[in-house]
């Protein structure tokens, strides 16, 4: 009963009314309902056709955050944020099945051929009455270091982010700005809010906690493990208007607190396992 497989998508329900919808392609997390309420933003216009990654949910950003870099070459010809989210992705297995909790695990396909590294991708989403938590496996199968960054790019949804404080990040971590042409600057340790285009790569968040007042009552918890950075983006109007798949005024509507791997690219020697998690909790 708390898991249900559609063909496309896959349904966890528990006993409280919580919900979640994961699409097999990119193992995008698409929907999360708690306390009756839709926890995730996903553009009305976004493509579920496996055309495009999908426009908000939780995408996976994988081997790599943003564009490609210039080297080494595998790497440098991925498209950007990596295959991960535009992979089909497949169950694996159902971990916990209980009215209470419901957990899966997902496996991603071999990567393209163009890319070749030896890994496995697993992918554990778990869902109780207040919290939806998301933890990527990496394991490097292969003889030789494989190098990555990830990041899980949640869409929280606000009824209005104008309206939202964000707190956690202490004063004194550095972020990188990419407004601002990836300028670094440090964290003021004030409540951040969105009077303007921001799109920061905060590196190794000390607390590992972010939490959004929305203004209205509720709000999110992300914890992160594994993961010690986050990226705080919301485009507003500037940017948000030119994006293709995002509906009219999306951008007032969700912030993405990102945990990720991404100042820098993780060295997974071989043989070796890395797991990054996120606990959202709704409050
Ligand atoms: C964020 C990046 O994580 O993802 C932004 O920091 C980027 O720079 C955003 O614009 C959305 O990326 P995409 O590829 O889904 O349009």
């Amino acid at each position: 009963m708390g898991v249900t497989e559609t063909g496309k998508t896959i349904i966890l329900n528990t006993a409280s009314g919580a919900s979640a919808e994961i699409y097999l392609f990119g193992a995008t997390v698409t929907s999360w309902k708690s306390g009756g309420k839709e926890r995730l933003f996903l553009s009305g216009k976004s493509a579920l056709d496996s055309s495009k990654p999908i426009r908000g949910g939780i995408p996976i950003v994988f081997p790599i955050f943003g564009p490609p870099p210039s080297s080494p070459p595998e790497y440098a010809a991925l498209s950007q944020h990596g295959f991960a989210r535009t992979q089909d992705w497949t169950l694996d297995k159902i971990v916990m099945d209980r009215p209470e909790g419901v957990s899966i695990r997902l496996a991603a396909p071999p990567p393209p051929d163009s890319f070749p590294h030896r890994f496995t991708l697993a992918y554990v989403v778990t869902l109780t009455e207040h919290q939806l938590s998301t933890d990527l496996h990496i394991t490097n199968t292969g003889s030789e270091d494989f190098i990555f960054q990830a990041l899980l790019h949640n869409y929280l949804a606000v009824p209005d982010s104008s309206k939202i404080k964000i707190n956690g990040v202490d004063a004194g971590t550095v972020y990188k700005d990419k407004v601002l042409g990836m300028k670094l600057d440090e964290s003021d340790g004030n409540p951040l809010v969105i009077d303007k285009e921001i799109d920061r790569v905060y590196q190794k968040v000390p607390s590992q906690e972010i939490t959004v007042d929305d203004g209205a009552g509720s709000g999110f918890k992300v914890r992160f493990r594994g993961f010690e950075d986050c990226t705080i983006w919301n485009p507003q109007e500037a940017t948000g208007s030119k994006m293709a798949d995002m509906e009219d005024k999306g951008w007032e509507r969700y912030v993405c607190i990102e945990p990720g791997y991404v100042r820098e690219f993780k060295t997974l020697p071989a043989g070796e396992e890395f797991i990054g998690a996120q606990v959202i909790t709704a409050l």
